[in-house]
């Protein structure tokens, strides 16, 4: 419930506008979040039609960032949820969070916000006129906000580029973002322009039922596997402290390491993919399918388009193909805030110069923020949230930002940054290493995790969250907005990460050491975890089901050992279990039972 009487407009109501809103809420601001569909979710509520400007995935998307390093930081999402989740599961967490958090009373929908400007007493109050229509009645409207947050995403605005030719193609020519379905491309012969992931999952779903699908780049690319070693999905490996501050202050080095492992799957020079630059230039894509296809013939390998014929396209490389039935542009996406003042901010070619991608440093008031206008190698949702408990803070006037030259210093230094490591690309303009990013942000909120603390106070704990992968509980642990959770959620994150993959059990004899589940009269159940200290159990059984928190399509859903009642999580309520002076709270399963257990 908000407390203070700041009120804070929020633009879009998806995966970053709803976090938005939870963090002003915990921050006793009264959200106003305006959506102008009748959804929320954002891209990830899948319509089987395509709309002007509305970014929206593929009906068989699965998300690249596994769930317990995409998830918002307070709330984990269900063990049984895949560790890849499909759209629809993606779009069924987030209303998850929704009616958890309560958040469902501060959207308006069909509110398209048309314009956003300085009021006149900006230089003195900060507020903002914010203009909007209500596309039921048609009526507009205006009102002033002590700050908003834009959350209007950066995945709607095809980007065509001009290709030779192309106006003269009689056969079906459209963009990624229309894409839906493979029907009607039964045995026919598409080209796939541009090798990001949306080309990546175009090429690979479409080889299946067409007779032929090319893949045509302009560089080249290196191929991520989700599932990495040992099945474990890759960014569990990767987005570890250690890895990244190679990454950081190393990468030549890690690249070829990198380059050498992901070339011992199958060779990128064999495959004709790899590009000139090297494996951390690029935004990753990610696609396991990709080499099957290719060996398999299904998919082939081309160059750029030179240009294109009546019913067919020349490459660079000299070659042709003709007998082409459609075209598909996976050539990305042109962001920008049309209804933003341009003198507030102004993009260009995909560049904008935001200090840490969100606060425009020339205002004299910072009171409003993009959130979620960034590329992160990692994902979106954990970071968006860091942004918004960040924005609120400042707008609220509890952080302050560092002076004017600094943050333009900030601003140069992430260009130039970018402009060393990336191979120049409209793709590559708001690029973000999810630890340092993530960093970054945590010290200004006065969230990062205290080391020093942590490894005098519980040291095994100290080393897990150190050495471990990054989980976003991981920036709850101490600060404004700690969570009593987090430890725990810390402790129990690989319960769930298993817990959608053993579901059947081994022979004893094989000693899984995977497995901590045992089959019992109504299911299976997780037995101790020997990850977790506080010896915390899932248990499915009926007469033991202590930790069943919600329905997901009729069945129960556990959290693995996160106790939903237990922990609270209402908004504003972060604190309530945890002691002052960073201190953070474990919780520990007697039998049925689950008490709060502090751990210093
Ligand atoms: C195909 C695809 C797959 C992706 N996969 C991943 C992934 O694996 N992992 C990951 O972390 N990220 C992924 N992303 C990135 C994605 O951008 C984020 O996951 C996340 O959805 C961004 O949320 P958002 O709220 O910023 O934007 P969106 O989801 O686009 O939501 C923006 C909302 O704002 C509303 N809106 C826009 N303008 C206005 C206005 N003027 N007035 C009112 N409302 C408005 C829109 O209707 C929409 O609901 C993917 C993106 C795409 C396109
Ligand atoms: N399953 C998933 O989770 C999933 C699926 C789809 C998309 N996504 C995400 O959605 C976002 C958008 O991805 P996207 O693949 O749609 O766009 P993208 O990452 O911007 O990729 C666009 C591709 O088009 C190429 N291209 C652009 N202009 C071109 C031109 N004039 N000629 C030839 N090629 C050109 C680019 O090549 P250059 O590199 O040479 O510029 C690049 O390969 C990304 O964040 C992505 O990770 C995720």
């Amino acid at each position: 419930m908000a407390s203070s009487s700041l009120r804070v407009a929020i633009v879009g109501a998806g995966a970053c506008g709803l976090t938005a809103i939870k963090c002003c809420l915990d921050e006793g601001i009264t959200p106003v979040c305006f959506e102008r569909t009748d959804h929320k979710g954002g891209l990830w509520h899948y319509t089987d039609q395509p709309f002007e400007g509305q970014a929206c995935v593929m009906k068989s998307t699965v998300i690249n960032t596994s769930k317990e390093m995409m998830c918002y930081s307070d709330y984990p999402i269900p063990a049984h949820f895949p560790n890849y989740m499909h759209n629809s599961q993606v779009l069924e967490y987030f209303h998850q969070y929704v009616e958890h958090f309560n958040l469902e009373q501060h959207i308006q929908y069909l509110i398209e916000v048309t314009s956003i400007k300085r009021a006149d007493s900006f230089a003195k109050t900060g507020q903002w006129e914010i203009c909007y229509r209500n596309h039921s009645t048609g009526k507009v409207s205006s009102e002033l906000f002590d700050g908003v947050l834009i959350c209007t995403g950066h995945h709607a605005e095809k980007y065509v580029p001009e290709f030779p030719g192309l106006k003269n193609f009689q056969g079906k020519v459209l963009h990624a973002h229309d894409y839906r379905v493979p029907t009607g491309y039964e045995d026919k012969k598409v080209l796939i322009i541009g090798m990001g992931n949306s080309g990546g999952d175009c090429a690979v779903e479409l080889s299946r039922v067409a007779k032929q699908v090319l893949l045509s780049t302009r560089q080249g690319s290196w191929v991520w596997n989700r599932v990495s070693d040992n099945g474990l999905p890759v960014d569990l490996l990767g987005l570890r402290r250690p890895f990244q501050y190679l990454l950081k202050y190393f990468s030549g080095l890690l690249g070829k390491l990198s380059e050498y492992k992901i070339n011992r799957r199958f060779n990128h020079d064999l495959y004709s993919l790899r590009p000139a630059y090297g494996i951390w230039a690029q935004h990753p894509m990610v696609n396991d399918d990709l080499p099957n296809r290719i060996i398999s013939g299904s998919v082939r390998i081309k160059d750029n388009v030179k240009c294109f014929t009546t019913d067919g396209a020349e490459f660079v490389d000299g070659t042709r193909e003709n007998d082409i039935d459609a075209i598909i542009l996976a050539t990305g996406y042109t962001f920008g805030f049309p209804f933003l003042d341009k003198k507030v901010l102004e993009v260009k070619e995909n560049r904008m110069e935001l200090y840490k991608l969100m606060f425009p440093p020339d205002l004299e008031k910072q009171t409003l923020a993009v959130i979620g206008c960034f590329q992160p190698l990692g994902a979106v949702m954990p970071i968006a949230e860091m942004q918004c408990r960040l924005a609120t803070r400042v707008i609220k006037g509890t952080t302050k930002l560092p002076a004017w030259g600094e943050m333009w210093n900030d601003i140069r230094r992430r260009e130039a940054e970018m402009a060393q490591r990336y191979v120049a690309s409209r793709r590559h303009t708001i690029q973000v290493d999810y630890m340092v990013f993530m960093d970054e942000l945590a010290q200004l909120v006065g969230c990062y995790p205290d080391f020093f603390c942590l490894f005098k106070r519980d040291p095994v704990f100290a080393m897990k969250v150190f050495f471990g992968p990054i989980y976003p509980y991981t920036y709850r642990l101490c600060g404004p907005g700690q969570w009593s959770g987090a430890r725990e959620a810390i402790l129990t994150a690989w319960d769930r990460v298993k817990t959608p993959l053993q579901t059947r059990p081994l022979p004893a004899a094989f000693n899984n050491k995977f497995s901590h589940l045992h089959q019992c009269n109504n299911g299976w159940s997780h037995d101790t975890c020997t990850e977790s200290p506080s010896n915390s159990s899932i248990n499915n059984c009926s007469g033991n089901r202590d930790r069943s928190v919600d329905s997901h399509n009729g069945s129960k859903i556990t959290v693995a050992s996160i106790d939903h009642s237990s922990i609270s999580r209402s908004s504003n309520n972060h604190d309530s279990r945890s002691n002052s002076n960073n201190s953070y709270s474990g919780f520990k399963n007697h039998g049925n039972l689950v008490q709060v257990q502090s751990c210093i």
